[in-house]
């Protein structure tokens, strides 16, 4: 049963050929760099490079597995969240081939197959319920997963989401875009307590836009004061690193305790944080059994977006028509 996947809701242009839930093939072409001195994606930009890389990914993706079109059995592809015009891109060209081929359309939600990352070639690990984390540069939400036709959000983000602030700090600092593996790179534990800066936490929900306006205003403070090198911009960056990733540790510790789900998935391009890695691997010597993606399967892909429908399809019977529409929110 071969499976292709489509995934076109941000920046990536990522087609993936998976035999069952064993990936063969997941090819990812990247407009980042024309989005870098923006200092975020622009969305007619990912829009046009989804349209002259689709058929590219794919065609890659099919030679890879060894596949072919004739020998596909389903086409997967993200229907929402995502920028509305790089949706629609993916949308049509999965209902294009669909309708051409006679193949069976699901449409996934692209933040459900984050969480479908760790268990792409590994489908034995997947029981429920778990805690589902996801932490991307659009989103940051805590799921109780009791299936994947089954979720609900039980804590979000209030504001700006986790990946989304590293981003604009890094730039407001001076450095590049995407800020996440800057200001990873940049942290020092020495100086996680330099400055005290605190995330938001209403419940299970979370805030970070303020946490970054503090940090905002404390570069401006000491740049004026002439205290801002190098050094100093490693100890603030230090320090709200240590206060985000300490505040989601413990938030999912908080929700494994009140609610004693004892498996925790992560997914998103957060996952990638070296300190969040090293904390959540503290955290599985306590008890709870964490799982998450190679780093291949963290950021935005095709594969976990093929896997998530596969799933859908073979357990769960979804199928949707041609009239599926994207939706960006
Ligand atoms: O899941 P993803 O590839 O795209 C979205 O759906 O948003 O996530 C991208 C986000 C960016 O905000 C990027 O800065 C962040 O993941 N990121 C990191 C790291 N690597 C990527 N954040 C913190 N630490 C990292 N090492
Ligand atoms: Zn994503």
């Amino acid at each position: 049963m071969y499976t292709l996947g489509i995934e076109t809701s941000c920046d990536e242009t990522s087609a993936a050929v998976l035999k069952g839930y064993k990936v063969l093939s997941n090819i990812t072409i990247s407009s980042l760099h024309q989005h870098k001195k923006y200092g975020g994606v622009v969305p007619e930009i990912a829009t046009r490079a989804h349209l002259a890389n689709i058929d590219k990914v794919t065609s890659l993706a099919l030679k890879e597995s060894g596949c072919n079109f004739k020998r596909l059995k389903l086409v997967a592809v993200t229907k929402n969240p995502g920028l509305i015009g790089a949706l629609v891109v993916g949308m049509n060209f999965a209902k294009a081939l669909s309708l051409s081929l006679n193949l069976p359309l699901v449409g996934v939600n692209h933040l459900h197959a984050h969480l479908f990352a760790p268990f792409l070639n590994n489908l034995k690990e997947l029981r429920f319920p778990f805690l589902g984390v996801v932490v991307s540069g659009g989103h940051s939400e805590f799921y109780m997963v009791k299936d994947f036709d089954c979720l609900s959000i039980i804590g979000q983000t209030r504001d700006d989401a986790c990946g989304e602030v590293y981003d604009k700090l890094s730039v407001n600092y001076g450095f590049s875009y995407p800020g996440g593996p800057v200001i990873d790179r940049l942290y020092n534990p020495r100086y996680k307590k330099s400055f005290h800066f605190k995330c938001g936490k209403m419940g299970y929900d979370l805030s970070f836009s303020g946490i970054k306006t503090a940090l905002i205003y404390k570069k401006k403070e000491l740049s004026k004061s002439g205290k801002l090198d190098l050094r100093t911009k490693k100890k603030l960056l230090s320090s709200f690193q240590y206060s985000v990733i300490e505040t989601i540790i413990s938030t999912v510790l908080e929700i494994a305790k009140d609610t004693g789900v004892r498996r925790i998935v992560f997914g998103g391009g957060v996952v990638a944080n070296s300190l969040l890695r090293q904390r959540l691997l503290e955290v599985s010597s306590q008890g709870l059994r964490v799982f998450l993606p190679d780093l291949e399967y963290s950021a935005d892909n095709a594969a976990i977006v093929a896997g998530l429908g596969f799933y859908l399809y073979n357990k769960k019977g979804l199928k949707h028509s041609l009239g599926l529409k994207p939706e960006s929110n």
